[in-house]
């Protein structure tokens, strides 16, 4: 199963995300404004009180925030996931690699080790989540999972399902059957990390979370349709014409991230739920954990920023996303995390329509959003 086109790959999906248009077009910003948090003029806190600060994978991080993974497994990319680790550590939030299917490989290439050693290395003192696609596990052994959690020094393995990219892109592995569950389970049984199911950006499903829910995994990212859209970013490698006219037929395809958090919690209710895709801004972040996320991801914005503007850039696009996440709270009288679940919130009939051909009760899925406290 070599491949000498992945590393390749890698290096074009990090220019065509910072170059073109790939994201979902507009749905998301409709689907958020129709999520509406309560103001309130008087707070009962200073804002100085708010602290958002939280316990993840057995460390303290600083706020429900993690870097994605996206990077690794070409040398070109090493100077990323430095910086990315940099972030990570000043901030003290968690920091995911990008598939560590190059590791497996490319064995014994040292270089290619160090693009993603580099993480554990500088972020020492937050979560680092290593990453592999769930179709990759079939052609790879027991042993190759152990080395991509043990050469890098992982705290967790997310195995991401990404059928929609798979089927646009050029290169695409579109092997998503019940074989891969088997070969999870099996692994579950040998490693000594947790396992993140994560989607890439058309979002996980109440179906899907129960599945994997039913076979004792406990950690999801939702990576829903909002934010880096692969179907369009595969569009863009795509030479075939008429794959290019279903990737912009399929443009607005996926679960959108606030929905997705919603329907995560209502399968997983003592889950830990991590609501990527599209979280741009401090109040998508605290609008998804107020509706039962326990943290947010991002991507795509902070290796703009970096490709951009340098590793000051990114910095400067966190602080403000944190701070516009402790102001969120501090609007809605929320000093941390768990007052945050436990504030109200209002949906508009749309999204009550949706729940309701979903068969999924609202009244029900209020009272467990809070997770595990
Ligand atoms: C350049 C880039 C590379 C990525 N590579 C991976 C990957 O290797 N594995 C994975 O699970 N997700 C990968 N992702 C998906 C992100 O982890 C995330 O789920 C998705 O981009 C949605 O978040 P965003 O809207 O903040 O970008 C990548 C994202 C970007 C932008």
């Amino acid at each position: 199963m070599s491949d000498p086109n992945i590393r390749s790959r890698k290096i074009e999906h990090i220019r065509i995300v910072v170059e073109e248009n790939v994201e979902f077009p507009g749905t998301c910003s409709e689907i958020y404004s129709q999520i509406k948090l309560v103001h309130r003029a008087f707070p009962g806190i200073d804002l100085s009180d708010v602290d958002l600060s939280l316990n993840f994978l057995n460390y303290k991080i600083s706020a429900p925030l993690m870097i994605s993974g996206m990077t690794g497994g070409d040398p070109a990319t090493t100077k990323y996931n430095e910086k990315l680790a940099l972030l990570a550590e000043e901030f003290r939030i968690p920091i995911g690699l990008g598939s560590e299917r190059a590791l497996v490989l490319h064995r014994n290439k040292q270089e290619i080790l160090h693009s993603y050693r580099v993480v554990r290395q500088i972020a020492k003192d937050v979560p680092v989540i290593g990453n592999i696609g769930a179709n990759t596990l079939l052609d790879i052994g027991i042993e190759d999972i152990s080395y991509i959690i043990n050469s890098v020094d992982v705290d967790a393995l997310a195995i991401h399902l990404n059928p929609a990219q798979e089927a646009i892109q050029p290169e695409g592995d579109t092997r998503f059957n019940i074989s891969i569950i088997e070969k999870i389970e099996e692994i579950m049984d040998t490693i000594n990390v947790p396992i993140i199911i994560k989607e890439v950006g058309n979002g996980l499903s109440y179906e899907d979370i129960s599945l994997f829910y039913s076979l004792g995994i406990r950690f999801f990212d939702v990576a829903g349709a909002c934010g880096t859209n692969w179907v369009l970013v595969e569009k863009y490698r795509q030479k075939d014409h008429v794959v290019s006219d279903i990737a912009e037929h399929l443009s607005s395809w996926g679960i959108p991230t606030p929905i997705a958090v919603i329907e995560a919690r209502a399968a997983a209710p003592d889950s830990f739920i991590i609501a990527s895709g599209g979280v741009y801004t401090g109040l998508r972040a605290i609008t998804n954990i107020v509706l039962g996320a326990d943290i947010n991801g991002l991507a795509r914005p902070l290796i703009q920023e970096i490709y951009r503007g340098g590793l000051g850039a990114a910095k400067k696009f966190l602080e403000t996303m944190i701070r516009e996440m402790r102001i969120v709270s501090f609007l809605i009288g929320a000093k941390n995390v768990n007052e945050l679940k436990q504030k109200p919130f209002i949906l508009t009939t749309d999204i009550l329509t949706y729940f309701k051909q979903r068969g999924i009760d609202l009244n029900e899925y209020k009272a467990i959003r809070g997770g595990k406290q």
